[in-house]
């Protein structure tokens, strides 16, 4: 018999603070708030119809009409705000629906503040989801143009604040782009509206889910002359320093679980409120795993949503948004 010589018992037990359900709740460093999310929603053509994302269990392609309820169950829930992105009717090289006075975002807008003036919308720029050819520029010599794109994602951002979205959100990674937009917003008297940046938005295999929903995908090539290498922190701080310095109110990075580190990188040193984007990948691979019995859905959904706020994150884009603030309010 292994003889062990008392040990002093220890005076520093951190256990003590784990002991109940009380203790714990009382000392928790990070809460997740619904005040926190964002709810992103995909509007489609059509009436009276909600069309599943089969890549996104839960999620639903939205016509106009259907908005307005939608909206309320939400903002019911706690939830802050709406984050729009639009399917158009038909698509074009130079993304014209993206800044058509009447096109589908501008119309979701419109219909949305008609029936509620204080609901917080916001309204995603880039011109992916409106090209034909799925990028998120104009075309020349077979490369995304980025000076050539400014102007359209100006007037994008101009058409839906004027339709009444209280942010716009350029997610083009076009340079210059919060510049562009900040100009145009004040030439047409609309200075008022905020610009949420995506400003350090990466390269990544996660938005899989996404381009299926939106059919946002490119048809040749890829984004990597635009969005970040996955690889590359310091240049987030860059990217974030000069929409700060362009005049954004708020700045994003994109994704958030792959890219928490860069979070807490750059916290310090924004001076605005930082979004993160808990994006569609992320999401698709927790649902995929809860319906195969593999992981509790509810447990792994605060954990991570818990895990992007301890970042240092202020505001979360998630479509977790409704089923998580409903999770929130029973415990
Ligand atoms: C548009 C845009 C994308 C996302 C948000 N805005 C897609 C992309 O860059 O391909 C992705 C969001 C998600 O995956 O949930 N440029």
């Amino acid at each position: 018999m292994l003889r062990v010589a008392a040990e002093p018992e220890p005076a520093v037990r951190p256990r003590r603070l784990r002991r109940t359900r009380a203790v714990r709740d009382a000392v928790r460093e990070t809460r997740v708030d619904p005040r926190d999310f964002i709810y992103p929603i995909f509007v489609r053509p059509g009436r009276g119809i909600r069309e599943p994302i089969a890549s996104m269990p839960g999620q639903a392609r939205l016509t106009v009409d259907l908005l307005p309820a939608e909206a309320e169950a939400v903002t019911a829930l706690g939830v802050a705000g709406l984050l729009l992105f639009g399917l158009p009717e038909s698509k074009d090289p130079y993304g014209s629906g993206a800044y058509d006075e009447d096109g589908i975002v501008q119309r979701a807008v419109r219909a949305l503040r008609a029936a509620d003036r204080d609901l917080l919308i916001m309204a995603d720029v880039c011109l992916c989801e409106y090209t034909s050819h799925g990028h998120c520029g104009v075309i020349r010599d077979g490369g995304v143009d980025n000076d050539a794109t400014l102007p359209l994602l100006a007037r994008a951002a101009v058409s839906l604040a004027a339709a009444g979205a209280d942010v716009v959100a350029p997610s083009a990674m076009m340079d210059g782009q919060v510049a562009a937009i900040r100009a145009a917003l004040s030439e047409a008297a609309l200075a008022e509206t905020a610009v949420m940046a995506y400003s350090a938005k990466y390269a990544s295999a996660f938005y899989g889910p996404f381009r299926e929903a939106a059919g946002s995908s490119p048809q040749f090539g890829d984004r990597r002359t635009y969005q970040m290498d996955p690889g590359n922190a310091r240049e987030a701080e860059r990217e974030i320093a000069l929409d700060v310095s362009e005049g954004a109110d708020l700045v994003m990075v994109k994704p958030a679980l792959a890219y928490l580190d860069v979070l807490q990188r750059v916290r310090p040193h924004v001076p605005v409120p930082l979004a993160a984007y808990n994006v569609s990948g992320e999401y698709a691979m927790v649902k995929a795993a809860a319906r195969e019995g593999w992981l509790e859905e509810e447990r792994a959904v605060l954990e991570i949503l818990t895990a992007i706020k301890r970042a240092g994150v202020d505001l979360i884009l998630t479509y977790h948004a409704k089923e998580a603030a409903a999770w929130l309010a029973q415990r």
